[in-house]
């Protein structure tokens, strides 16, 4: 089935996980309390969406800068188009903004952009702006910054059913052969590895939908710092929690 799929970054993805003396390789943030931000200034919530983007920012220096190759940023989740209209309208506009400011100088740091999500619930044009941010970074290698954007896992997980089931009915899958690694290269993650890190800013203590089936083993860290006033020192404090966690992925203790 293999031969079925691409697998993109597979130049990248090594299938082990990281050594436990390793920083993390790959981190995924839900970057939550933008709306609490504002309201706790008495701003409107755009000013807080406004503030996360420059968030943003300065996760990618962190990452970076610790040493981590992938990172993966929550900023629109399948559930978010519950939202009154006019708030999925400043969220698209500043998405609009943050990549026609952005991408040039995350092409020239050596950095490739993927999207990933249900794509197609947004208008023509932030999908053409979308495919074109990641055209122009996407012989980069030195740094992958994944968005998860009208992103829902359990989405995902039946988009990758659903295929597995078409694949079986054109006789192209042998469903007894179905495992674990051939089910992962038909979800949006396709040839990523898997978080081994989440992260989730605001003090709330949930996924919210978010890459249920990657976060098999992540390990989670909770920051009681609402998005807008992230900065590289939390980053540096989760990613010393990390290296105090034993890793064991079911094995017997060490
Ligand atoms: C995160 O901040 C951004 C998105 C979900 C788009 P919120 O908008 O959820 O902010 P809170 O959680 O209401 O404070
Ligand atoms: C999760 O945050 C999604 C993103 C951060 C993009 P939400 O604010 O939408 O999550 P809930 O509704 O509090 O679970
Ligand atoms: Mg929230």
């Amino acid at each position: 089935m293999s031969s079925q799929v691409a697998a993109p970054f597979a130049q990248l993805a090594t299938p082990d996980a990281a050594s436990p003396l390793a920083g993390p390789r790959h981190v995924a943030i839900i970057m939550d309390g933008n709306g609490r931000w504002a309201s706790s200034r008495g701003l409107p919530r755009v000013a807080g969406h406004r503030a996360g983007a420059e968030a943003v920012r300065r996760a990618i220096t962190a990452a970076r800068a610790a040493g981590v190759q992938w990172l993966t940023l929550y900023a629109f989740s399948s559930e978010n188009w519950r939202r009154p209209a006019t708030e999925i309208s400043d969220l698209t506009g500043l998405l609009r903004h943050y990549l026609r400011h952005e991408v040039a100088e995350l092409a020239r740091g050596g950095v490739r952009l993927v999207i990933i999500g249900d794509r197609t619930r947004f208008g023509a044009d932030l999908q053409a702006e979308l495919a074109a941010a990641e055209a122009r970074t996407a012989d980069n290698t030195a740094f992958i910054l994944v968005m998860a954007l009208s992103y829902g896992a359990r989405d995902e997980i039946v988009a990758a059913a659903r295929r597995a089931a078409e694949l079986a009915a054109a006789g192209t899958l042998d469903p007894a052969s179905l495992d674990e690694a051939g089910f992962a290269a038909l979800l949006a993650t396709a040839g990523m590895p898997d978080p081994d890190l989440i992260l989730r800013t605001s003090g709330e203590h949930r996924l919210s939908n978010f890459l249920l089936w990657q976060a098999a083993y992540a390990e989670f860290v909770f920051l009681d710092v609402l998005w807008p006033d992230f900065a590289e020192s939390h980053f540096a404090a989760a990613l010393a929690e990390y290296a105090r966690r034993d890793r064991r992925f079911g094995a017997r203790p060490g």
